[in-house]
């Protein structure tokens, strides 16, 4: 029965042969398909297998979606494959590619953005003979690049960028001597750049951009005189940068930033006429003199040197002759007025001359020059603020932080077009003018530090306003509250806001921060608590007059994870779901350090919002690169009663526990053994009775107890973490505590075992995992990096004006 249909296949098919691919490379890429398919058994593995459904068996593969074939060749061979972004989550294994690299003919080949993991199947490639491009970015390919790539004598354009591939980059790099561009960027390749490199003649473009690439810049650098790009930047490159650098006379971008290269800037650069790109920052190593061929160079456009040990000559009358595009002389100890020179600078879109030490006052003349960036932080200026800055159509971002400018702001404020206002410790004074809520697109103010006063303007439903930091002024009135709702986060904390806890907060969505603390918010705790937005992972209301009780359906917050009520007036007992509160129990996830560590450096770093607590009985700063790590709840200071919930002790990653300075009763619940990751545990002044729990030895990252001033009793637990805890202080004024700790002997009635079952108790449940260190006081940028990232990145051409559906992140991230 069998043989007739073959057969009929057999005929069927043989005329098609010769017009058809053959029947191998067929046969692979449904091996390859069946391969990808196979992944999405596993559901957290997706694949787009839309363009996929073409390849069907029996059928000609050059006519496949993504397949092309050699038009030109006698025999039709597959040439090209466009296999990028098929998988969309989850993970493929590299081994999936091995039919596909059976291919011979292969001359294109895309497999970027896979998720392709494991390492590259090097021995794949040996016949891929008439490969000219190979795109493999964008998955997570680890290992070494294996040295088989280099023999691939054609290859034209190589993108290795974004994978984990480690390994040194091999001398058999000179193998490639037909290469045209290298990419290398954003590997974890290590080691040194082979001098090998030389020998590739034919490179246009180098770029070894955010490896871990150490050593010197090999002198056959200079042989490479076809070289349009050079980019080295954010690797760990040291020693001087040779002379022979000037031989590269077809060089228009040099980007040797953020490595460890010292000496000066060789004056062979000056040869390199075709500069439109020097960026040069942050070498720490680089010292002397900023050189003046600098600016005679004709066609340099961006110039950055910022961070670097590079001097401002002083004497010399030196100015640039051509115009820049960007220019970034951050920390290049510029003195004196800002330059007059930077007058003829028309088309700068980006400056930054921050940090450094610039006295006298804005000039009308910079506000009028229509700048896109202008940042100006950490400097000496002074005087008040042009009116016409905020009439640049031009100007995005303004950072002005950490002078001495006075005065008012501008009632032209609100015809700006910033997005980014920086004007923190300042000695600004008067009311903001209410036209501030007309900057439409603003996202970022920070007018922190200054002296403004009066009462905070109303921004409308559709303003785009994600961060707002007003604290340490003397603003007054109701707490502000109407804000658009990308709000991510407010800091309004340190002035004299009154009133009730406004209710409008409810609708601030995406409200992830709320500081009011220091203010003198009166009135009960808000009823509607459980109502404000699931989203918010701090609120500090600390310093406030608030009365009345915590209620129940407080857990509704399940994102909390500092919450810090201390010095009200509340009352009441603790609600016994606080221990229902999810974000003090969940580990720390990265989700919120997503956001943070997509931060750029654009902006000096310590443009930064904070978050103040009471740690270790000292106000101190969390820096928001962190505040995900904290897990704070502090509700000491007021009239709270009853006693403690047992379920506080669920509040696992809890780090700060403080209740003291209430009037709490009973004893200190057993189920605090459970608090694996505390480190703080501040009872004092209470009425706590009872013996001290045994469970509390196993909190093994415990560093500050009090629990003086209560009525507690009975032997201190021993474990190594609280024998170290031996201040008497921790105890005193209780009923009859002893303990070796604090030297005192316990009776015999008092050394008799507990309870079995209290000792067996959360057997087990051992912290293991020490606590990452973090950075206290250290202020690192928060929102900031990502607001700038697109801030910067030019992407105000494509804002759209006036465009109330679209918001906050989500739009920034596709512009991006
Ligand atoms: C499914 O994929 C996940 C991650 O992509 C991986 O951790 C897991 O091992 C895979 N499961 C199977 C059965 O392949
Ligand atoms: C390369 O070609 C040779 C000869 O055709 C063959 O034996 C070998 O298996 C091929 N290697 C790969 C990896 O396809
Ligand atoms: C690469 O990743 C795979 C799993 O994805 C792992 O088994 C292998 O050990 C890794 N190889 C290297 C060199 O890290
Ligand atoms: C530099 O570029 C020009 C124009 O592309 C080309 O004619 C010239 O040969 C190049 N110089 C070198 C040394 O490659
Ligand atoms: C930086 O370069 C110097 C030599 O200029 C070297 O001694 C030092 O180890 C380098 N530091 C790093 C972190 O590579
Ligand atoms: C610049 O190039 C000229 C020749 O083109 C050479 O004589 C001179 O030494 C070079 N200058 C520097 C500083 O390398
Ligand atoms: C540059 O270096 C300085 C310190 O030298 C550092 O504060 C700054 O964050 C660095 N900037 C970047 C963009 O790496
Ligand atoms: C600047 O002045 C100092 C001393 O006054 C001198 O040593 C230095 O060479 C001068 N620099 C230039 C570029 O003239
Ligand atoms: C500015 O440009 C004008 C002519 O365009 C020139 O005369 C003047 O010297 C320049 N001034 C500065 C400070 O560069
Ligand atoms: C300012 O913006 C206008 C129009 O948006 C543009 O034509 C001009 O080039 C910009 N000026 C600068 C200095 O970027
Ligand atoms: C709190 O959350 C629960 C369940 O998530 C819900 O049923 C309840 O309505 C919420 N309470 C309030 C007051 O929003
Ligand atoms: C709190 O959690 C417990 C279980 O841990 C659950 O039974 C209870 O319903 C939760 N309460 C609220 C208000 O979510």
């Amino acid at each position: 029965m069998q043989k007739p249909i073959s057969l009929f296949f057999f005929f069927f098919f043989i005329p098609g042969q010769s017009f058809s691919c053959p029947q191998d490379q067929r046969k692979s890429l449904l091996e390859f398909k069946k391969l990808l398919t196979h992944n999405i058994k596993n559901h957290s593995t997706q694949i787009a297998l839309g363009e996929l459904k073409t390849w069907r068996p029996n059928s000609d593969c050059c006519k496949w979606k993504l397949v092309r074939c050699n038009a030109h060749s006698p025999f039709k061979e597959v040439s090209d494959l466009n296999l990028n972004g098929l998988v969309l989550s989850g993970s493929v294994s590299s081994t999936l590619l091995r039919p596909v690299l059976r291919i011979s003919s292969l001359m294109r080949l895309d497999v970027s953005s896979n998720f392709i993991q494991g390492e590259i199947p090097g021995d794949g490639f040996v016949n891929l003979t008439r490969l000219i491009s190979l795109d493999m970015s964008h998955n997570s390919f680890n290992g070494t690049i294996p040295p088989e790539l280099f023999s691939l004598k054609t290859l034209q354009h190589l993108d290795l960028s974004m994978n984990f591939i480690g390994g040194t980059l091999s001398g058999d790099i000179k193998k490639l001597k037909n290469l045209e561009e290298l990419i290398l960027d954003g590997n974890l390749i290590g080691g040194e750049i082979p001098p090998e490199i030389g020998s590739l003649t034919e490179l246009r473009k180098l770029s070894l951009k955010q490896n871990m690439l150490s050593g010197s810049i090999p002198l056959s650098i200079s042989q490479l005189t076809k070289l349009e790009t050079f980019d080295i930047q954010m690797n760990f490159m040291s020693f001087k940068i040779p002379d022979g650098i000037g031989s590269l006379v077809n060089l228009s971008t040099l980007s040797l930033s953020k490595n460890n290269l010292s000496g000066g800037i060789p004056s062979s650069i000056q040869n390199l006429t075709n500069l439109e790109t020097l960026e040069l920052e942050n070498n720490s190593g680089f010292s002397g003199e900023i050189p003046t061929w600098m600016f005679r160079l004709q066609k340099l456009r961006k110039l950055r040197l910022g961070g670097n040990k590079l001097q401002w000559n002083k004497n010399g009358s030196v100015f640039p002759q051509f115009k820049f595009t960007h220019l970034s002389l951050r920390s290049c100890g510029l003195e004196g007025n800002i330059p007059d020179w930077l007058k003829n600078q028309t088309d700068l879109s980006f400056l930054d001359l921050s940090l450094n030490r610039l006295q006298g006052s804005l000039p009308k003349w910079l506000a009028d020059l229509r700048f896109g960036t202008i940042i100006l932080s950490d400097n000496r200026l002074s005087g008040s603020l042009p009116p016409s800055l905020f009439q640049s159509e031009n100007l995005s971002i303004l950072a002005l932080s950490r002078n001495n400018f006075s005065g008012q702001i501008p009632e032209t404020f609100g015809e700006a077009s910033l997005m980014v206002l920086m004007l923190s410790e300042n000695n600004f004074s008067g009311s903001v003018p209410k036209s501030i809520a007309n900057i439409y697109g603003l996202l970022w103010l920070d007018l922190s530090k200054n002296k403004l006063s009066g009462e905070f303007p109303r921004f409308g439903q559709d303003s785009w306003l994600a961060v707002l930091d007003i604290s340490s002024n003397e603003f007054s009135g109701d707490v502000p509250a109407s804000f658009g709702l990308n709000t991510i986060s407010l800091t309004m904390s340190r002035n004299n806001f009154s009133g009730e806890f406004p209710e409008e907060f409810k609708n601030l969505s995406s409200l992830k921060h709320l500081d009011l603390h220091d203010n003198n918010i009166s009135g009960m705790f808000p009823s509607f608590i459980s109502r404000l937005p699931p989203s918010l992972e701090v609120l500090s209301l600390r310093n406030n007059s608030l009365k009345g009780s915590i209620t129940e359906d407080i857990s509704n917050l399940t994102s909390l994870k500092v919450m810090d009520l201390s010095e009200n007036n509340l009352d009441g007992t603790l609600p016994s779901n606080l221990g229902n509160l999810t974000g003090m129990i969940e580990s720390p996830t990265s989700s919120s350090s997503v956001l943070y560590s997509a931060f750029s450096n654009k902006l000096p770093e310590t443009e930064s919002q904070d978050l103040e607590v009471n740690w270790k009985r000292i106000i101190q700063v969390i820096s928001n690169r962190n505040f995900y790590l904290y897990t704070v709840l502090d509700l000491s200071k007021n009239k709270l009663r009853g006693e403690i919930p047992t379920s506080l002790g669920n509040l696992k990653t809890l780090k700060l526990l403080n209740l003291s300075y209430n009037d709490i009763s009973g004893s200190i619940p057993q189920s605090f053994g459970g608090l694996d990751k505390l480190e703080i545990l501040d009872v004092s002044y209470n009425n706590l009775s009872g013996k001290i729990p045994r469970t509390l030895s196993k909190l093994r990252e415990l560093d500050v107890l009090d629990l003086s001033n209560n009525r507690l009793s009975g032997k201190i637990p021993e474990s190594p973490q609280l024998d170290r805890l031996n201040d008497p202080n921790i105890y005193a004024n209780n009923s009859r505590i002893c303990g070796m700790q604090i030297q005192v002997s316990c009776s015999t009635t008092q050394t008799e075992q507990q309870p079995k079952e209290e000792e067996d108790e959360e057997e087990g449940k051992e912290a293991t995992v020490p606590w990452e260190a973090v950075v206290i006081g250290c202020s690192c940028g928060f929102l900031t990096s990502v607001l700038l990232m697109y801030a910067v990145g030019h992407f105000r051409g494509s804002l759209p004006r006036r465009s109330p559906k679209n918001r906050g992140f989500k739009i920034l991230r596709g512009l991006h």
